[in-house]
């Protein structure tokens, strides 16, 4: 998979390296073939997606949202909104993605930005939140099942004291009604995953009081 990517500055977050795709086909192709699944989920750990800049130009302003405190990426991808918080100062990082392949991109990005970062790979939505201070969610509401068992996980976080991000660049299935948003930023993302090359990607904190199965 090495082959059909690149270790380069993400554009926009020079200070952040990763191993990202400029083709989102050719390497799809190779991980239907590597896992012999026609059905393989597509390589997202290869791209830096709107929502996930978002939130690493968030952090870039403002570190101090995460600067000495635990740190949860959610459906971590290339590691991108993890890394930002491992630059901007958190105490611990943890990632976590359910795609394999993503977990082997978490590690190499994390040591090409000379980091640590614990990594989780198995589904967590069904369980409660972690013992973290922050968590991150970068572009999880590009499809609707994933959305609907993401929101309930992250106001459930929110109920327990955790200060929630989301970063999103409007998505279809994003839950407006429980978000508030933070900040936008003008971010560069690719042709190959969106209309345009440059979003904008909203960073929003999850309303606090709506949660429900609380444990
Ligand atoms: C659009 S990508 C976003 C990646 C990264 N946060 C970013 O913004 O660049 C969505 C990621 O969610 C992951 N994902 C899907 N279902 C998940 C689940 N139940 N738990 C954790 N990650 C999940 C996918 O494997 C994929 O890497």
């Amino acid at each position: 998979m090495l082959r059909q990517t690149r270790l380069r500055p993400v554009p926009g977050l020079e200070e952040i390296r990763l191993h990202l795709a400029d083709e989102v086909l050719p390497l799809w192709h190779a991980v239907q073939i590597e896992t012999g699944d026609p059905d393989a989920a597509l390589p997202y750990w290869a791209f830096a997606w709107g929502g996930g800049l978002a939130i690493a130009h968030h952090l870039r302003e403002n570190p101090d949202v995460v600067a000495g405190r635990r740190v949860f990426d959610l459906a971590s991808g290339s590691g991108l909104c993890a890394i930002a918080a491992m630059r901007a100062g958190a105490a611990s990082v943890t990632a976590t993605d359910i795609d394999r392949f993503a977990l082997a991109a978490i590690e190499l990005n994390a040591r090409a930005n000379r980091g640590r970062i614990a990594i989780v790979g198995r589904d967590v939505l069904d369980d409660p939140p972690p013992d973290v201070d922050v968590v991150l969610a970068g572009d999880c509401s590009y499809e609707a099942r994933l959305a609907a068992r993401v929101l309930p996980w992250l106001q459930r976080a929110r109920a327990r004291g955790i200060d929630v991000l989301v970063g999103d660049p409007g998505r279809r299935y994003l839950p407006l009604d429980a978000l508030e948003e933070l900040a936008a930023y003008e971010v560069r993302t690719t042709t190959e995953l969106e209309d345009l090359e440059y979003k904008v990607g909203h960073v929003y904190a999850v309303r606090a009081g709506a949660a429900r199965n609380e444990t």
